[in-house]
Formats: structure tokens, sequence, C-alpha cells
């Protein structure tokens, strides 16, 4: 709401000037430095050289324009070079809670992305190995994007674009022709065929002609192989099996989950349209396309002819433009790969198209375990499935210690325990490495998931079962500053989310969240929420509700569930 004042008093003062005196001028609207100065500031010096006259001149002619627009303010005070405004405190709060009030979970939507269409490729786990607690970041930032972007309007196609192709597959392969076993890997086939990875790489230190045969075994796959394809696809199915346990757990979804091997027949044509317009480069048998002096050349094919990760990427570019119609598409991938959608957005460019300032890479850091990143070659994975039941039994020992009559108890220890993982991880800006402990991000209190819960669950047993009149309340409390600065915090609801979707950073949520219960329970602290007074009743049971309405709102726009008990 004050966002909304903020930016009518932007639009109406360069109206104002434009009309005036047929100027177009840089309009500053901001937050003053102190609470006390007021809600919003003018900053009329940027003004002044361009309307050539004197600053309090300036200063009381704006003043002027101000209280014309017609907004709910409360004064419009001359400080030096500013001008401090205070908004009218009934008349905001008022608009802002009964707002929450009919909109209910519809509150904060937004329109900036209405009419767009946004593809996003997230979790994209590699078949056959393992789906590590390293692809939870993805799968995790990803959804909450998609669900984010669908609140602001964006039309989005969701892609788990799997690694289900590529000289792994060959390396596969041949570990399983040499060393593998059927009815043992039939038995728990995830675990075993990983055994089977690490064992290759172990045997092909010693032993590297594996490497070579590796390579022809995937190039054999893409000469459509039946055998090495049959296998291929039993791995994949069985694989895909092991991660849709993990994407129920988590209840996320996708429209699609056309992997790398969806593009081998979609390729051919754009190397030969890069041949066509003379990008491709002859290079010890393998053919490369320069990409400039600041990048290395990307290797689009082989010199066995085999393609590669990017050749992959760039085909599916191209295709999911003309499929999808993307304005945005978006790669929700580590920061490891920062250098390959760099090369493939030069690609894009290369070839004479438009569009790859629309490829972004929302990159993300390391989850590190004591302070190192694992990695499957080495064997040494962090089970994602693992943490998540982890978190879950921890969550389970808090419930039953807190209320162990409880009903529904697994339900509500399995959402704490993903809440508190899922939390851990959006809470931090996705571009930073975390290091992940499971105690903490469990706990009641502090920065958590569960933390965010329970004040939900706190407001929800204070309103159960209460009827209030939203229409009949106390204006007077909302000029005490705890009550206006929770009616603010809910007002920015929306900033918040139009922020994550413009930085791709479900983070601004989970901070806005984390702000909002904090001061919720502060303000708790101070009031007693049933009162005998009527008004002073409705008018808190309003704000409560508001915020328990945000809360959840927020929470599921994480991907996490809110609860009504814990
Ligand atoms: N499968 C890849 C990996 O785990 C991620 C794929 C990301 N998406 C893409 N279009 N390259 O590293």
């Amino acid at each position: 709401m004050i966002e909304e004042i903020k930016q009518e008093i932007k639009t109406k003062l360069i109206t104002y000037y434009k009309e005036k005196y047929d100027i177009l001028l840089n309009v500053v609207v901001e937050e003053p430095k102190k609470a006390e100065m007021g809600d919003i500031s003018v900053p009329m010096f940027v003004m002044v050289k361009t309307l050539k006259k004197p600053m309090p001149e300036v200063v009381s002619e704006g003043v002027l324009a101000i209280e014309s627009f017609g907004l709910p303010l409360e004064s419009v005070n001359p400080t030096g070079p500013f001008i401090n405004i205070f908004v009218d405190k009934k008349k905001v709060s008022n608009r802002v809670l009964n707002e929450v009030y009919t909109e209910k979970e519809n509150y904060g939507l937004s329109h900036i992305g209405d009419g767009k269409n946004v593809t996003l490729d997230y979790s994209s786990p590699n078949i056959a190995k393992s789906f590590s607690i390293g692809h939870l970041r993805s799968t995790m930032i990803g959804n909450s994007l998609k669900l984010i972007l669908n609140k602001c309007g964006y039309n989005t196609y969701a892609i788990n674009y799997l690694g289900d192709w590529g000289t792994q597959f060959g390396k596969m392969i041949v570990a399983y022709k040499n060393w593998g076993d059927l009815e043992t890997i039939k038995a728990d086939p995830i675990k075993e065929l990983n055994k089977l990875y690490v064992r290759f790489h172990k045997e092909a230190e010693a032993d590297p002609s594996l490497e070579d045969k590796a390579r022809e075994a995937f190039r054999q796959m893409e000469l459509n192989n039946p055998e090495y394809l049959d296998l291929w696809k039993w791995i994949r199915e069985e694989s895909l099996k092991e991660s849709q346990q993990i994407y129920d757990l988590l209840d996320v979804t996708f429209d699609s989950y056309n992997g790398e091997a969806f593009y081998n027949d979609k390729m051919d044509s754009i190397v030969d349209e890069l041949e066509q317009k003379n990008l491709l480069k002859e290079d010890q048998g393998a053919k490369i396309v320069d990409l400039g002096d600041d990048m290395p050349p990307a290797l689009i094919k082989r010199s066995d002819g085999g393609s590669l990760y990017i050749t992959r990427d760039l085909a599916a570019v191209f295709y999911r433009k003309k499929e999808y119609k993307f304005d945005d598409v978006l790669y929700v991938v580590g920061n490891e790969q920062k250098l390959h959608f760099e090369q493939l957005k030069r690609l894009v460019t290369k070839m004479g198209y438009d569009f790859s300032d629309n490829i972004h890479h929302v990159g993300f850091g390391l989850y590190l375990t004591n302070g190192k990143k694992a990695s499957t070659r080495k064997g040494n994975v962090v089970l994602l499935y693992d943490v998540l039941t982890d978190a879950i039994n921890l969550a389970m020992q808090q419930v039953e210690a807190k209320n162990p009559n409880i009903k529904n108890k697994e339900e509500i220890a399995k959402n704490v325990g993903l809440a508190a993982v899922v939390f851990a991880d959006l809470k931090n800006y996705r571009g930073l490495d975390i290091e992940f402990n499971i105690e903490n991000a469990v706990k009641f209190e502090g920065q958590t998931g569960p933390y965010l819960q329970y004040t939900g669950v706190r407001i929800a047993s204070i309103l159960k079962g209460k009827e209030f009149d939203p229409s009949n309340l106390n204006d007077e409390l909302f000029l005490k500053t705890h009550y206006f600065e929770l009616v603010k915090l809910v007002s920015e609801f929306k900033t918040a989310i139009e922020g994550a979707a413009k930085e791709y950073a479900p983070s601004i949520v989970a901070k806005y969240l984390l702000n909002l219960a904090s001061s919720f329970n502060k303000f708790y602290s101070l009031e007693k929420i049933n009162v005998e007074d009527e008004k002073t009743r409705n008018t808190n049971f309003l704000l409560a509700y508001s915020v328990r309405t945000v809360l959840n709102e927020g929470l599921r726009l994480l991907g996490i569930k809110y609860l009504e008990e814990m």
C-alpha cells in the first residue's frame, strides 16, 4: 500500500511538472532515513537545478502539489531540501487489512508478468547417479520461482531436463558389461549402478583405455544401438522412479521430463546451421565454434562424432523458443556451470539471434557438508533422501516433546521436517554457498521454516472458532507504532514477491516472512488479542488474520506447507 502511494506520488509529480513546465523531471521518492521523519520522503534538490528556482520555492510548490493529489496522507512537511510525508495511518491500515480480508490467498497478486512466458529448467538430475543434495537447491529454488512467477502473472513451463545422455552412459554400459550383475542391480538399482559408476572411475585410473571404450559405447548409443538403448531405457526408468519419490515428498511437479536424450535427433539441424553460417571450425578432428578472446571455444562435436552437453543445450534452447515461445528461459543450475551458460548465450548471438539476453543462468552456490563439497565420483555423496528423512525424524522428536497427544503426528512431522530443509536453503541468497546444519534447521525458534509454521499455528489457535467484524474497528490503534509497523509489513508482501520474481531470488520472500513473523511475535508480546472491547478485539483479530493469511501464502510460494496445528 505504502509502496503504491509512493509510486503514485512519483507518477503524479512527474505529470504535474510535465504539464506545468513541459519538462520531464527525474522524481525520486524514497523512505526517510529515520522512521520518525515520516513514511515517505521526496528529495527536492534533484529538481532545483532543472527548475531554476530557489530551494524553498521548489519545496513549497512540491508540498502543494502533493497535497492536491487526493492520496491518503496525514501530513506533507517541508524539511530543508526534503518533503517528508506521513501517510494517514488509519485510512491506509483500513484499506490494507480489508484488502487482505477480501482477497485472502490472492492477496499480493501481481501483474508484472501478465502475458509473458517463462520456461524454467530445474532439478535436472543425472540419471543413474543418485539424486544428491546438490540437486535439492535446484529443485527447491526452481519450484519456488515457478510459484512466485505464477503469482506475478507469468505463464510458466517447468522442465526437468534430465541428464539422461552423454558419455557417462557409455561408462555405465562398459561398467555393466565388465562387472555388472543383473540380479544384484535389480534388487537396488540406483545404489548398484552408483557402485558401478564409482568402480568405473577407479579402474579407469589404472586402465585409461576404459575411457575410450566408454566413448565408443556412447557413440554406439547415438547411432541407435538397440542393445545399449534398451539398457539405457531401463536405467532411465529406474532412476526416474527414485527421483519421483523425492518430488512426491516435496510436492514438486514438472510440465516436461524431456532431458538431454530427447535432443538426440534435434542436434543435426543445429550443427548444419552452424556450418552454413560458417561458424564451425575443425580442430584436431573435432568441431568447435570460436567464441572470442574472453572465453574458450565451444566444442560442438568430438572427433568421433559424439555430441556434447553444450550441443544438446543449444538444440534445447531453440526447441524451447519455438515450442514455448518463451520471453525468458531460466536455468536453475549451480554456479560451477557459469561458463557453460555464457558460452550458450554467446553461441546464440553468434548465430544471429537476438534473444540471448533472455537466457538466464539462475546460479546457486554449493551445498557444503563440513566445509566440503560432496561428489558422486568419489562415492561420498550425501543423499538427499537421507537428509530429508533425518529432518523428519528430528521434527517428530520435537512434535512429541511439545504436543504429544496431537493427531496426524506423522503428517505434521513430515511437513515440519521438510519445511526445515527447504527453508534452510531458500532463506539464503541463492548465489551463496550454504553450510547445512540439520539440528538448527529443525528448531522451532531462530530463522527456520518450523519457526514460521509455528508462528502461523499460534495465530491459528488465537483465531480458532472466533468471529469478527472487519468493518467495525478501533482506528485509533493504528496510530500505535507496533500496530502500524505490522500493517506496513503486511502491505509490503507484493513488493517482496515482485522483488523475488525480478531477481529470481526466493530468499527475498523468505526474509520478508521472517520479518513479518518476528514483528507479529513482538506485537503479541505487547498486546492481548482477545480483549473485552469489541472494536479493539475486531482490530486485533483482523490484524492477526492478515498476518496469518500472508504467512501461509508466503510459505506456499516457497514450497512449504503451512499447518493448523503442530
Ligand atoms: N544434469 C545437469 C547436472 O546435474 C544439469 C542440467 C541443467 N540444465 C541444462 N539445461 N543444462 O549438472
